[in-house]
């Protein structure tokens, strides 16, 4: 799909289908003025009939109107001017590209931007781009008739004035931004049977070879085991898989510039292990590396956009199965970092494979590290689908994330570090036990990485109930994607 930002009037558009506002009081938007002046008040009378109400998403599609060069003209309900939140904002949105998408029109021409809707001009052209994504997404493809591919190519946001640059540059980024999350997506939704540690490994290498900037290595057990990486292979021994760990280096500034270190979760099935997880839902399993996929997406985004910012993605990769080799409740492991840990749940497996990321991340001299890991189902319990878990020993460093968040409409929300649940990870046996019990189950995972991250600045973001959608909607979201690359796009405008 290709995207545009253009001045034009929309009575002379000659695209298939022009797309204008209508508010809910009846009142038409600029845009809508001019086709409705040119179309002899073709738009006024369909108002004054009832035809159309102007409520949010709603829509109407009209055909050959009078004195109007395209084919078709979609109106969209935007509501009571002044009075939408994101929420309405991002469904007027989605309902045009869902309108648009049940048209046979190859191009459309989006009169959005001058009109209210969201934050700002720049939020409103980066959701629509995304929603204009969404629709056009296939998670099909190992059906035996995949569906077609959307007709829907060309798309135009039209303006009554001239663009801004910054509108345009937004309109770039979102595009990259877009294209990581359809990566990010497009893996979380592959099954485990295709989507291994090793298929994991191949992708970042093929990201390695698209992009000059970006340097691929992968790490095998073996090396793993010189490095004394003793938690994270503990979770792959009851795997047929090789785990691997993965490296990727974008280069995109002055080789001495410390590097922001993005570490994702990359467990590719996660049964439990031997604290087998329950069978219903059990395939939802698979998302298990989606932090994992949100590193590969954020790399591919910044990649195309030439971000001049360092950044290295660490990606941990393995299965969680049990065996006659598995882990056992009880079994106690040494981590990279010389810490040892009683491993008393085997499906607290994500803090395992991250604590040994956390340490080897350190060889990077970051000037940041972040994980990302769908790791509590506490977390689903505290925070829903809606926002991310948010936790970091920088307050700064956590509201920029916050902030990318918003702006990128990727929400998080910020949960206690406080030393307070630290002892909640007491051993009677080891430096520390890998669970702590149910009570604040997220808040004492992220306790738990803590203490592999002493001596750089870091965050971390819970995934569990925002990387993917399950029921009727089951799907990757390829969130966070435009959370971290928001964050490292501001972070590179601040260098
Ligand atoms: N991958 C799961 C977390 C998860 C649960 C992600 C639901 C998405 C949806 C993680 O490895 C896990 O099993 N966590 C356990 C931890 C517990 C044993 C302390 C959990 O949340 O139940
Ligand atoms: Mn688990
Ligand atoms: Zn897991």
């Amino acid at each position: 799909m290709e995207f545009s930002i253009k001045q034009s009037s929309p009575e002379k558009q000659r695209s298939s289908c022009v797309v204008v506002g209508v508010y809910e009081d009846g009142k038409l938007s600029a845009a809508a003025q001019l086709l409705d002046k040119a179309a002899a008040h073709q738009l006024s009378n369909l108002i004054a009939h009832g035809d159309i109400s102007g409520k949010p998403a709603s829509t109407l599609l009209l055909h050959k109107l009078p004195g109007v060069t395209a084919e078709r003209v979609l109106l969209v309900g935007l509501g009571k001017a002044g009075e939408l939140n994101s929420k309405t904002s991002v469904e007027i949105l989605r309902a045009a590209f869902v309108a648009l998408n049940a048209t046979a029109a190859r191009d459309a021409a989006l009169y959005i931007i001058d009109e209210g809707i969201g934050k700002d001009a720049v939020w409103v052209v980066k959701q629509a781009v995304f929603a204009a994504a969404e629709q056009a997404f296939r998670a099909d493809g190992m059906k035996s008739k995949p569906s077609e591919a959307a007709t829907l190519k060309n798309i135009t946001f039209a303006m009554l004035g001239k663009p801004a640059t910054a509108l345009k540059n937004a309109l770039d980024q979102a595009v990259a931004t877009a294209h990581g999350m359809d990566l990010a997506k497009m893996l979380g939704n592959l099954p485990g049977n295709i989507c291994t540690p090793a298929y994991l490994a191949a992708k970042a290498l093929a990201l390695g070879k698209a992009h000059k900037f970006i340097k691929t290595t992968v790490l095998e057990e073996k090396d793993m085991q010189k490095l004394g990486m003793g938690s994270f292979l503990s979770v792959t021994r009851g795997s047929e898989q090789p785990a691997k760990l993965i490296t990727m280096e974008y280069c995109g500034a002055d080789k001495k510039q410390k590097p922001v270190v993005l570490v994702g979760k990359g467990i590719t099935f996660d049964s439990g292990g031997i604290s087998l997880k329950p069978g219903a839902e059990m395939d939802e399993m698979k998302y298990d590396m989606c932090g994992a996929a949100s590193v590969l997406g954020t790399l591919r985004a910044i990649a195309e956009m030439g971000l001049k910012l360092n950044v290295v993605g660490v990606i941990p990769a393995c299965e969680n199965l049990p065996s006659g080799k598995a882990t056992k409740p009880g079994d106690i492991v040494k981590s990279m970092s010389g810490q040892t840990i009683e491993i008393l749940n085997t499906d607290a497996e994500g803090r395992l494979i991250l604590c040994d990321a956390l340490t080897y991340s350190k060889k990077f001299n970051p000037d940041t590290v972040i994980d990302i890991a769908t790791l509590t189902g506490a977390c689903v319990i505290a925070l829903g689908h809606v926002a991310s878990g948010l936790f970091s020993n920088e307050d700064k460093l956590a509201k920029e994330l916050l902030a990318a968040g918003e702006q990128a409409h990727d929400r998080a929300w910020q949960l206690p570090l406080w030393e307070d649940y630290q002892p909640l990870l007491d051993s009677n046996f080891a430096d520390m036990q890998n669970i702590g019990g149910r009570a604040g189950g997220t808040i004492t995972a992220a306790c738990f990485l803590s203490r592999f991250t002493k001596g750089y600045r870091w965050a971390h973001l819970d995934i569990a109930g925002t990387a993917h959608k399950s029921g009727k909607e089951k799907g990757a979201t390829g969130r966070p994607v435009p959370l971290l690359t928001q964050y490292l796009i501001n972070k590179a405008g601040r260098q």
